[in-house]
């Protein structure tokens, strides 16, 4: 495993880490057993750095990463998020005010089975509550050593600046992948950033760490992908770019990139990873795993390294089909 800091945090993270939200079991495919095995497999292969959110699973994904860290949870970070809260209905909505963080962190730490989270970051801006009111709120619960680091998600460039106007922000969470690396929008959320154009060069220019978020499309840009899969009720299926007429281009483009894969003899997920690794501004890469072989397969990514000529066909592929 490679190990990079994010950001200013001291935290050397691997460069391939863990996305919990298929361990909320809204995707098909995962159970709680499956998914601890994938985790602690994860942690066996070197990776250290687990991202998760209270409403993956409604609070579901939390617990059974505590579950699965059990007495290994000094040796990784764990990164948790906070602002997304649901009713009974399970409506989701956000919130970004100092009494519902105050509220979030100790249901957090309770359900993580842990005294402090690595890494905090905000899930989606709060456009009804005032920023500052939310920075300082965090910088409270840093004072506290309940949280080590803070971090953002879907933040715009402005919301950046103002944001580290009042505390150290050492990582934004983003939309991005080969199908997706300027999205305008995520799941029917607009986004108020583009990623490759903006966040990119401008993270990689004030040492902020970039985690790309849903790096594999969703499954799309692996060999294991199918509808049928998607279809069975995933939550996956409220993805635009997994329906229609854009699902079919998405998978004209990944057939191209697995003759491509596969001329070097290596699955598509590799190459996919590769190229997301040689984008500098990028520091872990937490693709869902929901299986000890797709944990190893990731890993394995980094027992050989592409030539300059293999990722140049790629990004040629690229800016034909995904334009
Ligand atoms: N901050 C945010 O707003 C935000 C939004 C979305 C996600 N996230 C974070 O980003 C993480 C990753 O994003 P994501 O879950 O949307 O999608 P993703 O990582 O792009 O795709 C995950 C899917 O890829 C497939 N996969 C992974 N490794 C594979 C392999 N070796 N071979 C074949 N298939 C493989 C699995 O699909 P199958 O189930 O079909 O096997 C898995 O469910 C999440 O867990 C979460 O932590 C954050």
């Amino acid at each position: 495993m490679n190990y990079k800091e994010l950001g200013n945090s001291g935290m050397n993270v691997s460069v391939i880490g863990f996305g919990c939200w298929a361990a909320g079991n809204d995707w098909t495919g995962t159970n709680d057993e499956k998914s601890i095995r994938a985790m602690r497999e994860a942690i066996k292969c070197g990776i250290n750095f687990f991202d998760v959110a209270p409403v993956y699973g409604f609070g579901h994904a939390e617990k059974v990463l505590g579950k699965a860290l059990g007495q290994q949870r000094k040796d990784v970070f764990i990164a948790t998020k906070c602002g997304l809260r649901w009713d009974d209905e399970k409506n989701i909505k956000r919130n970004l005010t100092r009494e519902s963080i105050l509220e979030e962190i100790e249901i957090s730490l309770s359900r993580l089975n842990t005294d402090y989270v690595d890494l905090y970051q905000i899930h989606w801006p709060d456009p009804n509550t005032p920023l500052k009111e939310t920075m300082t709120t965090l910088a409270e619960l840093k004072e506290q050593g309940k949280i080590r680091n803070i971090g953002v998600s879907n933040f715009s460039i402005p919301l950046l600046e103002e944001a580290s106007k009042y505390v150290e922000v050492v990582s934004n969470q983003v939309l991005f992948n080969m199908i997706e690396r300027n999205a305008d929008s995520y799941h029917g959320l607009p986004l108020t950033y583009r990623t490759e154009s903006e966040i990119l060069p401008y993270c990689e220019e004030n040492n902020i760490g970039v985690i790309p978020y849903s790096p594999l499309c969703q499954g799309l840009l692996t060999d294991g992908f199918s509808m049928e899969k998607v279809e069975r009720g995933d939550m996956r299926c409220a993805n635009p770019q997994l329906r229609g007429k854009k699902l079919k281009n998405n998978l004209k483009f990944a057939e191209e990139l697995s003759n491509i894969a596969a001329r070097s003899k290596k699955p598509m997920v590799q190459l996919v990873m590769h190229w997301l690794i040689s984008q500098k501004a990028i520091t872990t890469i937490i693709a869902s795993s929901i299986s000890e072989k797709e944990v190893r397969e990731n890993v394995a990514t980094l027992d050989w390294t592409p030539d300059t000529e293999l990722l140049a066909e790629v990004d040629q592929l690229i800016k034909r089909c995904c334009e």
